[in-house]
């Protein structure tokens, strides 16, 4: 049972509870007019405070088009907490007067903390380099719409692998399917945090190699994953500029890939891709990005308990 519950972390639900929201989810894309009231007089709270676009305003689009409406604030410095106050006054103020919320923050358990205090369902949207569990919905139907499975792959992560937190959440998830393969592409500095190699994916027995060029790996992936390196997670801004245009992937490099692998990418985009890749049918990020919309409105009917 979906109704009142957090999303937190995207572990917090069972493949089976994944799979329901796949499946409305499925169903809206294709019906999306009987499911255009089914959240009359509900209220959503989008608690931004990092700068997004796809993730707020997806949140904002399906409730929109579910019939509820929405409030909220998308920089701190507009809310109270400018004036310091704490994250648990302001959740347990939020739920006064809205049905469900959806919060970002820089700051790594900022949400579950919240969602302790909280008394209606409360989704993270991202905290820091943790986790980023509806983007992970979004990643999963995205792979479930297109590739027609979520088992059997070989998954290739490149970019910022220490920093990516949708990275993070993408290989939890995978890692509960069968057979899945991850090909991980970054530089050394980059590599993903130790916790995930160790604890997801070698306690896992879950097969994975390590790379650093793009070249090792892109004729292998039935997947390719794309990430930016995460500019405002840097200590210092040489680094940064050191590592930022590691992976640029191109026709030249799309050539070498199977015919019907598909790349994805969480956006925005830097410099990793490509402008000439966006007309090949392979690149799937824009639909991922509309896929987002439609599984966040599955998703919060879910967690609303209109749809059981
Ligand atoms: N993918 C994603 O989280 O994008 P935004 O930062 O624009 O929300």
């Amino acid at each position: 049972m979906l109704t009142g519950r957090h999303l937190i972390e995207p572990m917090d639900f069972t493949n089976d509870e994944l799979n329901e929201i796949f499946d409305l989810a499925d169903e809206m894309i294709k019906n999306p007019q009987e499911y255009a009231h089914i959240c009359d007089g509900k209220l959503l709270a989008t608690l931004f405070f990092e700068p997004s676009t796809r993730t707020r305003l997806s949140f904002e689009a399906a409730i929109l088009r579910l019939g509820g409406r929405v409030i909220g604030f998308s920089e701190p410095s507009s809310s109270s907490a400018a004036k310091g106050e704490s994250i648990a006054d302001t959740i347990r103020t939020i739920g006064c007067y809205a049905d469900i919320a959806v919060m970002r923050h820089p700051k790594e358990g900022a949400p579950k903390l919240a969602s302790t205090y909280s008394n209606i369902p409360l989704i993270n949207a991202g905290d820091g380099g943790h986790h980023h569990p509806t983007q992970t919905l979004t990643d999963l139907l995205t792979i479930r719409s297109i590739k027609k499975r979520l088992s059997n792959l070989t998954i290739g992560l490149c970019g910022d692998l220490k920093f990516g937190r949708t990275v993070h959440s993408l290989i939890k998830a995978m890692s509960r399917y069968e057979n899945n393969r991850f090909i991980l592409i970054s530089p050394s500095e980059l590599s993903i945090p130790e916790y995930i190699r160790k604890e997801v994916l070698e306690k896992n027995n879950i097969s994975f190699i390590e790379v650093e060029k793009i070249e090792d790996a892109v004729k292998e992936v039935d997947i390719l994953y794309m990430t930016r390196v995460q500019r405002e997670r840097f200590f210092n801004e040489e680094d940064y500029v050191r590592l930022k245009d590691s992976y640029i992937l191109n026709a030249e490099k799309m050539f070498r890939a199977k015919s019907d692998m598909i790349v994805m990418h969480p956006l925005p985009r830097v410099n990793e891709i490509s402008y000439e890749i966006d007309k090949d049918p392979r690149a799937c990020y824009f639909k991922q990005a509309k896929f987002g919309m439609f599984v966040r409105m599955s998703l919060m009917a879910k967690l609303l308990g209109v749809i059981k």
